[in-house]
């Protein structure tokens, strides 16, 4: 029997939304019923996912849907955040899979017909690769292109939708995708991540003029991907190293968006290294947010380096770490809340995603997952500290739902909280859907 959660008290209402979030590319499949996109290409590509695994079928979800709504139902969950899949709505030829549409309207009726929550996220990272093939976001007209995909999407979902988010860890998508080159579309260059990060900003600003438009009621913003950057030494050099890798990975998306400027290290950066900025950009960008979105995992210790200026070090041997070698380390999501009300004007918050990646194991039918249970609780109670302190958190989602295909990782990393055996295509909810059932059964109970 695994322990009860023991969750603070500001998270203990029913007015605090709690839910379970997954992404499209990592769970639909039906490779079949879509355009291709950059993620297709990236897991044809050898070598560049670990397991040569691909997504078209992941977990099946978009053959089981209505028996996963049931399952985030029954788990007590107040709300479902997923994304949609941009191939699977607009053809390369311009005109709209009406098919694909039709799968998302008959969701999002379905969250409603259970009284879930419906927060949508506009791109989790499958580009279309007919864009891709004409620069992708390092083409400006991307950013038009998905305006033009939101405008579809915001009409027909109309009505039925309780939050949007334009973009999901824009960062990931430009560094990752086309700085360093570890997800699609794999691109290396250092001259290629601010540009692409610009673009897919102005996307987000373009994509907000749409939802207000045609979602004026509905709460729209954005969800950005943090990690406290933390000096490896008290020297000086370390501290300016922690502060450029905050710069570069965290400050360089939530600052335009809340500001309207980048970080100063804009002018520092070589001229071929520069985003192409327009007149209108940034007011564009700096468009007024409903709320921001927090996803959290962990820190990182940096070290001051002559070649690029910081240096990212691997967690400190005796670290609790997660499957992903990342450190658990949950009071860095309190001084992260922290620290963005202290440097922002801040929109409410939510925190979008949270959850590690465990070595769960299937065994009697049952998976016992006690550091995943440990670590949300852990990390509810720092979103609770942060409220206290100030910080106004309007909702916390667990990644994930499902176990699912973890990018360059494939399937060999397991963020669930429900276990998916991929040959039958099993659910079985973890210890840690249980433990977070019972505490949800329990809020309901004496709210
Ligand atoms: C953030 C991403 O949004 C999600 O797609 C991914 O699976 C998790 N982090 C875990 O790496």
């Amino acid at each position: 029997m695994t322990k009860n959660l023991t969750i603070n008290q500001r998270l203990n209402s029913n007015l605090f939304p709690v839910g379970v979030a997954t992404s499209s590319f990592q769970i639909e499949g039906a490779r079949d019923g879509r355009e291709a996109s950059i993620w297709d290409t990236f897991c044809a590509t050898p070598g560049a996912v670990k397991d040569g695994s691909d997504g078209n079928v992941a977990c099946d979800h978009i053959h089981r849907w209505q028996d996963d709504i049931e399952l985030v139902s029954s788990l007590g969950f107040d709300a479902y955040r997923f994304s949609v899949s941009w191939p699977r709505i607009m053809k390369a030829c311009g005109s709209v899979n009406q098919t694909g549409l039709a799968f998302y309207v008959d969701l999002l009726k379905a969250l409603k017909d259970k009284g879930l929550k419906a927060y949508v996220t506009l791109y989790h990272w499958d580009l279309p690769q007919y864009l891709e093939d004409k620069g992708g976001w390092l083409n400006r007209e991307t950013a038009l292109a998905f305006a033009e995909y939101v405008d579809v999407v915001s009409k027909a979902f109309n009505g039925y939708v309780d939050c949007y988010a334009t973009l999901n860890e824009p960062f990931c998508s430009a560094y990752l995708g086309y700085e360093i080159g570890v997800h699609a579309p794999g691109k290396v260059g250092k001259q290629f991540g601010k540009k692409a990060a610009h673009h897919l900003l102005l996307a987000h600003g373009m994509a907000m003029q749409v939802l207000r438009r045609n979602a004026p009621d509905v709460t729209s913003g954005i969800v950005l991907n943090f990690t406290p950057y933390y000096a490896s030494t008290a020297s000086e050099a370390d501290a300016a190293a922690a502060k450029l890798a905050h710069d570069h990975h965290n400050d360089w998306y939530v600052k335009p968006v809340l500001t309207g400027c980048y970080p100063d290290i804009l002018h520092t950066l070589p001229e071929n290294e520069k985003p192409d900025i327009h007149d209108g950009d940034l007011a564009l960008i700096n468009a007024p947010l409903d709320y921001l979105g927090v996803n959290y995992y962990t820190r990182s210790f940096v070290a001051a380096c002559s070649h690029d200026g910081f240096r990212i070090l691997p967690p400190a041997a005796d670290a609790p770490v997660s499957a992903m070698g990342w450190e658990i380390f949950p009071n860095a999501l309190r001084d992260l809340l922290l620290q963005l009300h202290r440097d922002y004007d801040l929109p409410p918050v939510q925190i979008t995603e949270n959850g590690m990646a465990c070595d769960d194991a299937l065994i009697n039918g049952e998976v016992d997952d006690p550091v995943r249970v440990q670590y949300l609780q852990d990390h509810m109670n720092a979103v609770a500290e942060a409220m206290e302190a100030g910080v106004d958190v309007t909702a916390y989602f667990v990644w994930s739902l499902l176990d699912n295909f973890e990018w360059a990782e494939g399937y060999l990393k397991r963020f669930g909280i429900v276990y998916v055996d991929y040959d039958t295509q099993q659910r079985i909810p973890k210890r840690s859907a249980l433990a977070l059932q019972r505490w949800l059964t329990r809020r309901k109970a004496s709210n």
